[in-house]
């Protein structure tokens, strides 16, 4: 893992904003395949900004070629994806927008859409390929994927191989936005500066409260949220929130 650009490392972390970080997987030779020392050093780059007191929302992105064309094949034979990583990945109480260019297909798109956010170009190619592998995803293709498309397109792309375009993923609801490819990632960075400008606490506090969604039942995932709202009303921020409305002013967030 590194900070700058122009660097060997295949996990690089970019700094365009004081609260913004750009995390750039970096094989491009292998179209960003995720090896297991890829998803270590990319975890491992999620608990830094996670932990780093500076950091409110992290744009992950590849090249123009690839986000990231799935799980390193080359490893396969050796050793198979520790998929046990990937719950660190998953755990970061930072927003994520996943900005996707070129391909993301197997673990990448798995990875993509494990992201809170996803910005895509028309021309991205998105599919879960395993099947022609003779596996299946295992890295939340086949939940996150139906969740987010339903099951008649996601049974067709796990079982067939189907691929989609940015454009039809943003169409069926699984990106946010889909743009032309130079504009990938300046729109995911409007959104990353604008999450950091919201309140810290509440973020993590609201994106926590949405993954319930999917974990929970609606009865106990309303309960937890209540409560996250009620113990966000006690910070100093949700106090200066509505002070700074009243007084018309824009507010100054203290992180506390
Ligand atoms: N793992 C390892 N190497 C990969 C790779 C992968 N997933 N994807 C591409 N590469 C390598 C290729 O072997 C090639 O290397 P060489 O130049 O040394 O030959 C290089 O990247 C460029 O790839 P191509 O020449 O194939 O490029 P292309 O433009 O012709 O095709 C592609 C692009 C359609 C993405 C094709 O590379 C491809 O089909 N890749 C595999 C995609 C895939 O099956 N992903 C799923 C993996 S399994 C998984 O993801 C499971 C999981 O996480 C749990």
């Amino acid at each position: 893992m590194s900070e700058g650009i122009g660097t060997d490392e295949i996990v690089v972390i970019e700094r365009p904003h004081e609260h913004v970080a750009i995390v750039r997987l970096n094989r491009p030779k292998v179209l960003n395949a995720l090896s297991n020392a890829l998803v270590s050093q990319l975890a491992a780059a999620f608990e830094t900004l996670d932990a780093d007191g500076v950091t409110r929302a992290i744009v992950l992105t590849g090249d123009e070629r690839a986000f990231a064309a799935g799980a390193d094949i080359a490893e396969f034979a050796a050793e198979g994806p520790r998929l046990d990583e990937w719950d660190r990945l998953w755990a970061t109480g930072l927003p994520t927008i996943a900005a996707v260019r070129g391909v993301a297909l197997g673990g990448g798109l798995e990875l993509a859409m494990s992201c809170d956010m996803m910005i895509v170009a028309d021309d991205a190619r998105l599919g879960q390929p395993e099947i022609n592998l003779g596996v299946m995803p295992g890295a939340g293709g086949t939940q996150r994927l139906t969740r987010a498309l339903g099951k008649t397109l996601a049974t067709e792309m796990v079982l067939l191989g189907r691929e989609i375009s940015g454009r039809e993923a943003e169409l069926h609801g699984l990106a946010n936005r889909s743009v032309p490819a130079e504009r990938v990632l300046p729109v995911a960075l409007e959104l990353a500066t604008r999450l950091a400008k919201q309140a810290p606490a509440a973020v993590r506090a609201a994106k926590r409260s949405i993954a319930q969604a999917f974990e929970q039942s609606l009865h106990a995932a309303l309960l937890d949220e209540r409560q996250a709202f009620h113990a966000l009303l006690q910070t100093e921020d949700a106090r200066e929130g509505v002070a700074a409305f009243l007084g018309k002013r824009k507010p100054v967030w203290r992180e506390r």
